[in-house]
């Protein structure tokens, strides 16, 4: 089928490549010149595993273009619409801007029976009103939303848990869910649950996914919390509550917090959604999930204070990790990158390395040290500060190893991902997060 992709960020780079991959013929579309050039010259634009084959094999095939001309999503059936909605500068609501903007734009090129499926995180009740917009064309808007995590973005798009379809009502909408169905035909071939809803739960069931993981990763925090003033381990105590099946141990978590492009803004935009349409009440938890989860950024610093004396002033400290998360080299409102600032502020040197992320992080904190080898950030320390899990330093940084390089002893375990009992047996002061 012939699709087309509007706004090729994150989202509608992975969407475009992987429907191409499927054997969609299909165009995406940015007005941002330079993403569109390193798009259509095979590299991809940030990291993400899987991402550059499925493009070259994409483009050498013919079945995947790039352009910044929206005239190009003439003839195509499907319009995805996959730009950005960030917060609002001044406020915690989402930035409708750029949807607004490819709706617009993407208008004057739509036929009849053409269908429009909205894949952006908006707040509910944004598809209602494009639908009026888009259905003088004879057009129908659906919402599909996305679900993706990043590192794992190409197999979540081509390989879902679920795939949801809000629908208008009557003959357009079953036969919209019809096309969608025939687009994601190796999905549903499989079996993947297909739910056919209207506008307003598609649009929601996003947000509450992403306020329902956000909420699982804060409780374990609370709970951490909790064990720091009682001597409690809160690893043991999520491995014992996730036995439960109605509990299940992922997400479960606790460390310096959840970051990312997407769940803090996310829960931030549901909560000033909420209060506009007078249920504040009904979602106020979630200022408490965003409360605990900025508290565990000042923990590690504190702890890392604590750890060295008392002050880290003119200490070396070497940060491992500034990507929001393992596997991938996004640094948005990342707690590791926060966690190594705060440190900065108060006097510290500090050195940060990444197996991905150095650039991004640079470009938004050039204050910082920055190096790309693990071992050669390491040497001087006198603490290590684990914040993003990658494997790296999880698995692949033995305690012996590190001790030949840094000065002090000190490590503190910001995710708690490393073996606390090889550490300590190897003579360091292992300090977890939520751990005695
Ligand atoms: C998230 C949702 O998972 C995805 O479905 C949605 O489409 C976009 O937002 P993503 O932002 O890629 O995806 O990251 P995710 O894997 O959910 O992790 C978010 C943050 O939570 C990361 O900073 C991670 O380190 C943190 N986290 C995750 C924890 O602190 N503890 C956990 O147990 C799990």
């Amino acid at each position: 089928m012939r699709l087309s992709v509007i706004g090729c960020g994150y989202l509608g780079a992975v969407h475009a490549a992987a429907m191409a991959s499927i054997g969609h013929e299909v165009v995406g579309i940015d007005v941002d010149e330079n993403k569109i050039a390193s798009l259509s010259r095979g590299e991809a634009p940030f990291f993400e595993p899987g991402l550059q084959e499925i493009l070259s094999e994409g483009l050498a095939s013919g079945n995947l273009t790039f352009t910044t001309d929206m005239s190009a999503a003439r003839g195509a059936k499907v319009h995805f619409v996959g730009v950005g909605t960030p917060q609002q500068k001044d406020g915690y609501a989402a930035d409708l801007t750029y949807v607004n903007a490819a709706v617009d734009a993407l208008i004057p090129h739509l036929a009849e029976g053409d269908i429009v499926a909205g894949k952006s995180t908006v707040p509910v009740g944004t598809a209602q009103t494009l639908a009026a917009r888009v259905d003088p064309t004879g057009a129908t808007l659906v919402w599909n939303p996305e679900f993706l995590r990043e590192g794992f973005a190409v197999k979540d798009t081509v390989d879902p848990d679920r795939l949801v379809a809000g629908v208008p009502t009557g003959e357009p909408g079953e036969r919209a869910a019809d096309i969608l169905r025939q687009v994601y035909h190796p999905s549903v071939t499989k079996g993947t649950p297909f739910i056919v809803t209207d506008l307003a739960t598609a649009e929601l069931v996003k947000v509450a996914a992403n306020a329902f993981l956000a909420t699982k990763i804060s409780f374990i925090n609370a709970m951490a919390e909790i064990a720091e003033v009682t001597g409690a381990d809160v690893t043991t105590l999520a491995d014992a509550i996730g036995h439960d099946a109605r509990i299940g141990r992922r997400f479960l978590g606790a460390g310096i917090g959840f970051g990312g492009g997407c769940l803090p803004k996310d829960i931030r935009a549901f909560s000033a959604r909420a209060e506009e349409l007078g249920r504040g009440e009904s979602v106020a938890f979630l200022r408490e999930i965003d409360a605990i989860n900025m508290r565990r950024r000042d923990r590690a610093v504190d702890l890392t204070v604590a750890a060295l004396g008392g002050s880290v002033f003119k200490k070396n400290i070497t940060v491992l990790g500034a990507a929001f998360k393992p596997h991938s080299d996004d640094t948005r409102d990342s707690p590791a990158l926060d966690v190594a600032v705060r440190l900065h502020g108060l006097g510290a040197w500090v050195t940060v390395t990444d197996p991905e992320a150095i650039d991004n992080a640079r470009r938004i904190h050039p204050q910082l040290n920055y190096v790309h080898d693990r071992d050669e950030a390491l040497r001087a320390a006198d603490a290590i500060i684990v914040v993003t899990e990658w494997d790296q330093y999880r698995r692949e940084l033995h305690p012996e190893h590190a001790a030949t390089l840094t000065t002090g002893r000190i490590v503190i375990d910001g995710r708690n991902c490393l073996d606390a009992t090889a550490w300590r047996n190897a003579g360091w002061d292992y300090h977890g997060m939520g751990r005695p």
